[in-house]
């Protein structure tokens, strides 16, 4: 089904995000015609730009991202683009003046508009007051007005709920788009999927069948040209009460009673809200030190360019949380994060417990192959179950194996950005895979205590670029008899 008309209007609509990733996202969705007819971009800058050069912009940056596809590239469709480059206009204006508003109000009329904020955080509050006060959010009786804004979403709890008490002088709830970039992606869409429409996983998700769960979120990249953004960030802040806790969200939430946003929402919020307050011994931070990433030498932390020599920003975490309900009570969920690790993998591991006893004599029980689900999210995309098997031969002989499940074997789909579904979802009016204020609290919530506690360069445990992070972390499964699986 086609979006209903309306209007795009993309403030920050000459920068990267809207080069590389919104406006591909808009093109996909025009290949797949689920455009109408009425729709358009606007774009608002203050880069001094005409409509025929921001098009031009725009159009180069197509080129590129159909370029990227690597391998699979094909052509850019020219009858999309035809389709798409007059609806494209741009506004030229500072964010802050009054006459930016009225540019906008004559542009989009009385039609549908979406306000994409793809600014600096500094922006969102201004932006969003100076709507409300030319009058551009009011909704018609047939006509909506929504606002999109994405992390970072405050720094700590109490800016996030100032930012949310901001936003909601102006706006309703319900006008509040609230994008995490994990929920665009397909594996992190699949996980209730999986979860909710499959028989069999459900009656062993839970603490009598699960030992314990392993989510990881690990990167190749260093810091690259952010410092000055990751410098006051730090990975704790970066990746874990956004994206991290939606992956333990979607793992750990019980079943929502529909598909609804609010229904889904609220499995989320609550199942955040149970997590124990975290201790200092539940928590490792560390920073990388030089090493060797894809077989190249690459600096520490401390000296890439624009980070203060003497640092205490950590770029990896992992933690150890607990959610206090009778489903999870007593399953440690383990989460790990970093930047400058062995390999570039987010994946959600469900470790279940082993059998009871040793059937198989000579196989002591310790030594059976784990039984381990592994979500993969990112790069590979798919499912695989570990478990035991008896290996061919007259001896009764026991060896793991694998079964697995592959996206790209399965569907041959095109790649996407991952913002094809959140844009489409927030034209036809679905919140599902946005956040609700409650659920952005809830997830600074549990991580407050670690930024409580304040920058502390002894616990900031170093570890060299390329390895599986720092040594310390190996101690906090090593306490409760565990191990983290291999990133590299
Ligand atoms: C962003 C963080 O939100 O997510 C980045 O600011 C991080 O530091 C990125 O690299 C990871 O996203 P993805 O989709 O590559 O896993």
């Amino acid at each position: 089904r086609r979006s209903p008309p309306g209007s795009f209007v993309i403030f920050g609509g000459g920068g990267d995000l809207t080069h590389r990733l919104l406006l591909p996202a808009i093109y996909n969705l025009a290949c797949a015609d689920l455009l109408d007819d009425g729709f358009s971009v606007i774009a608002v800058d203050r880069a001094d730009l005409t409509d025929a050069q921001l098009r031009q912009n725009m159009h180069a940056a197509l080129e590129d991202f159909v370029a990227r596809r690597g391998a699979e590239a094909v052509a850019l469709r020219n009858d999309v683009w035809t389709w798409l480059e007059p609806r494209i206009s741009y506004v030229r204006g500072d964010f802050e003046t009054e006459q930016t508003y009225q540019d906008i109000a004559a542009a989009i009329g009385e039609r549908n508009c979406i306000f994409y904020l793809a600014v600096a955080a500094r922006f969102f509050g201004p932006i969003v007051d100076r709507l409300g006060e030319a009058g551009l959010v009011t909704e018609g009786r047939n006509t909506f007005r929504r606002v999109v804004v994405e992390k970072p979403f405050g720094h700590d709890l109490p800016s996030a709920i100032a930012l949310n008490t901001r936003l909601l002088n102006t706006l309703d709830e319900q006008q509040i788009y609230r994008i995490d970039h994990y929920l665009g992606k397909e594996t992190v869409q699949n996980i209730l999927a999986l979860r909710f429409s499959n028989g069999f996983f459900e009656p062993l998700w839970n603490r009598q069948n699960i030992d314990h769960v392993q989510i990881t979120a690990a990167e190749t990249v260093g810091v690259e040209q952010r410092a000055k953004f990751y410098e006051g960030t730090g990975a704790v802040r970066d990746m874990v009460p956004n994206h991290v806790m939606q992956l333990l969200a979607m793992t750990a939430m019980e079943a929502p009673i529909s598909f609804d946003a609010d229904a889904v929402r609220n499995e989320k919020t609550k199942v955040l809200d149970a997590i124990h307050t975290l201790a200092p011994g539940d928590v490792v931070r560390g920073q990388y030190a030089a090493g060797v990433v894809g077989g190249k030498d690459v600096p520490g932390y401390r000296q890439e360019p624009g980070v203060d020599p003497h640092s205490l920003t950590e770029t990896y975490a992992a933690m150890k949380f607990q959610i206090d309900n009778w489903r999870w009570a007593g399953v440690p969920f383990y989460v790990r994060t970093g930047k400058r690790l062995a390999a570039r993998k987010t994946e959600i591991a469900i470790h279940f417990k082993s059998a009871p006893y040793a059937l198989f004599r000579d196989t002591p029980v310790e030594s059976l192959t784990p039984n381990i689900m592994v979500i993969h999210i990112q790069p590979t995309e798919g499912v695989t179950l570990q478990f035991s098997a008896k290996i061919p031969g007259p001896a009764v002989r026991l060896g793991g194996v694998r079964m697995k499940f592959d996206y790209a074997e399965w569907f041959s789909e095109g790649p996407s950005t991952g913002y094809e579904t959140l844009i489409y979802d927030c034209m036809i009016g679905d919140a599902t895979l946005f956040q609700r204020a409650d659920n952005i609290e809830a997830g600074w919530r549990a991580v407050q205590p670690i930024l409580d506690w304040g920058q502390d360069g002894r616990t900031l445990a170093p570890y060299a670029a390329g390895s599986e992070g720092p040594a310390a972390a190996d101690v906090l499964l090593a306490r409760d008899n565990r191990h983290w699986l291999k990133i590299g």
